[in-house]
């Protein structure tokens, strides 16, 4: 069975995508797609790092964990909000963080917002950024519009036939391209 890996990339207080990480979880696991883990970068609670890992002397045993996971992992969902158009902070640290672990690797992107456009304008930098360590980005979106609205605090959402059909369409492509 592939193993998916899901960042779940907000590190702020009373964050509300994380919801979406829980619900591509969960969506996974009920319809046995795949074996899904969360890398939480919030709990991770990482430095910035100060260096790329490969040329760390002294790496932390949880960066080490953190580029395990990335490598071993068969495909990646990024669950991103989008702050000032673009993607935060915690995000570019651990993408940063690491090289060879990126090349190509299949990921797909969820873009998550509290407004009416779920964070459209952060996926174009993403994709670049990714694009620039080797990985594969696939094709499908998940934008996320109103989170606060579309999915509850354990990531249930509110209306589960249509996001499941979305979500079936955006997991399809991603365990296509493995
Ligand atoms: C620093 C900051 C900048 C933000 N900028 C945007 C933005 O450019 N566009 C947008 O739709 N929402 C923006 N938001 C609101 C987020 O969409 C909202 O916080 C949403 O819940 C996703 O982020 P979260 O997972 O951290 O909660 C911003 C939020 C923060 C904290």
């Amino acid at each position: 069975m592939n193993r998916i890996a899901i960042i779940s990339a907000s590190v702020r207080t009373g964050r509300l995508s994380h919801r979406v990480a829980l619900y591509f979880k969960r969506y996974l696991e009920e319809n046995n797609l795949a074996s899904a883990e969360i890398l939480d970068l919030k709990e991770y609670n990482f430095p910035v790092f100060n260096e790329r890992l490969r040329l760390q002397k002294d790496p932390s045993p949880a960066a080490l964990e953190f580029a395990g996971k990335i490598k071993n992992a068969d495909g990646i969902i990024i669950v991103t909000p989008e702050y000032n158009g673009g993607y935060p902070a915690s995000l570019k640290n651990v993408i940063d963080l690491l090289y060879n672990e990126w090349h190509n690797k299949p990921v797909a992107i969820s873009t998550v917002s509290d407004g009416n456009f779920g964070g459209s304008q952060v996926l174009i930098s993403l994709q670049f950024t990714l694009w620039k360590m080797k990985a594969r980005t696939v094709n499908a979106m998940f934008p996320v519009p109103r989170v606060q609205d579309a999915f509850d605090e354990n990531g249930i959402p509110s209306d589960k036939s249509v996001t499941d059909k979305r979500a079936s369409g955006f997991i399809r492509e991603l365990l296509a391209s493995i």
